[in-house]
């Protein structure tokens, strides 16, 4: 049994029980989301014994090497110490310049850094809200190019963070950006490559960055962007695909609903029945998955078994708190 010391809790972990869980289950404060190891915003700092190397993986090594790990998935041999990640090499902050609403339920904002920040099109930050919250957004724009951060916010009837974003945050309102993290980012060097970007919902926002990174990079091979929803009010977004096919000749763009009827460029059908009919052969491609978590894990499989390379897929899940894995009775 180890110990673990963060603020004013004292509390034992117990076997199979994380250190998120027992600080929760003693009354900590812990910023968490979704309490598998993907979002960070668990993150933090070891200042007496050693952080779990296994709770250090996909942390920029900077932050590793300071100590610092993911509470949900740290089993510590030692007893610890912790404390708030703090003032983070790679958290800078951040002012909201303007906030725009892109359908019934998704919310564009845009954050000029008040720092440089260096962040892919395609990656996801922490946005921390200055109560301490924190959640993950991918980016969908070429903010070294364009000097702000662009994120798509699908809101949720009791998201704390969403809801904030859509009711509250306004123009001027200051918050901290975290990270940036992820994977799901352009590679250059094979502008013939086919690629296909697709997801659900606000998985949108990454696929459009990485879409609009490729392009910068003169990307010359075919890139199929398709975008699904349950219904038509859900695609947003139709105007900006619209104008990149328009503008390259390279760029095929697919939107289909799971409740039809499909009407205009918007066809009928389960977005990865409708992958599998138009690409039946993604040996060669390379592939990038954003959106709902059981989206991106069904389009992992059908992709890999229609010829993409395990290494070829880049896949971001957008886990919440609903998807969490429960804490251990
Ligand atoms: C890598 C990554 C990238 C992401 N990128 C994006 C993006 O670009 N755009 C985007 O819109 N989202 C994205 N997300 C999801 C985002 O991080 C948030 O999880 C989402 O916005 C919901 O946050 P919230 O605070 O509004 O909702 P929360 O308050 O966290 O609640 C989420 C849902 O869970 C329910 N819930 C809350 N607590 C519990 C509980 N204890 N048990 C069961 N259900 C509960 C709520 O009712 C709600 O429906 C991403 C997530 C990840 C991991
Ligand atoms: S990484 Fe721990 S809550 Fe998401």
């Amino acid at each position: 049994m180890t110990r673990v010391r963060f603020d004013t809790t004292d509390v034992d972990v117990g076997e199979n029980e994380s250190v998120l869980d027992a600080l929760l289950r003693a009354g900590a404060d812990v910023p968490y989301s979704c309490r598998s190891g993907v979002c960070q915003s668990c993150c933090l700092r070891a200042v007496e014994g050693r952080a779990p190397s296994a709770a250090q993986l996909g942390l920029p090594p900077t932050l590793a090497a300071l100590g610092h790990f993911l509470a949900c998935v740290a089993h510590p041999q030692d007893d610890l110490v912790c404390a708030r990640p703090g003032a983070l090499a790679g958290a800078v902050d951040a002012t909201i310049r303007d906030r725009e609403s892109l359908a019934a339920d998704v919310v564009r904002i845009r954050l000029t850094p008040n720092a440089p920040f260096d962040v892919k099109p395609g990656q996801y930050v922490n946005l921390v809200r200055p109560d301490g919250l924190v959640r993950s957004y991918s980016v969908a724009n070429l903010a070294d190019d364009d000097g702000f951060v662009e994120l798509h916010v699908r809101v949720l009837e009791h998201g704390a963070m969403s809801r904030w974003i859509a009711t509250s945050a306004s123009p001027g309102t200051a918050v901290t950006l975290r990270g940036p993290a992820g994977s799901c980012v352009y590679v250059p060097g094979s502008p013939d490559e086919p690629l296909l970007l697709a997801g659900s919902g606000t998985g949108l926002a990454p696929l459009l960055g990485i879409a609009r990174d490729a392009l910068r990079h003169g990307h010359r091979g075919p890139i199929h962007l398709m975008h699904g929803g349950r219904t038509a009010a859900a695609l947003y977004g139709g105007d900006e695909l619209e104008r990149l096919r328009r503008s390259h000749d390279n760029v095929v763009v697919t939107r289909c609903v799971l409740d039809g009827p499909g009407h205009g460029d918007v066809v009928e059908g389960a977005l990865d029945r409708v992958i599998a009919a138009r690409l039946p052969d993604l040996t060669g491609w390379r592939v990038y998955l954003c959106g709902h978590p059981d989206l991106v894990r069904t389009l992992q499989q059908d992709t890999f078994l229609a010829g993409a390379s395990l290494d070829a897929i880049h896949a971001d899940a957008f886990l919440t708190r609903a998807d969490a894995p429960a804490a251990p009775s």
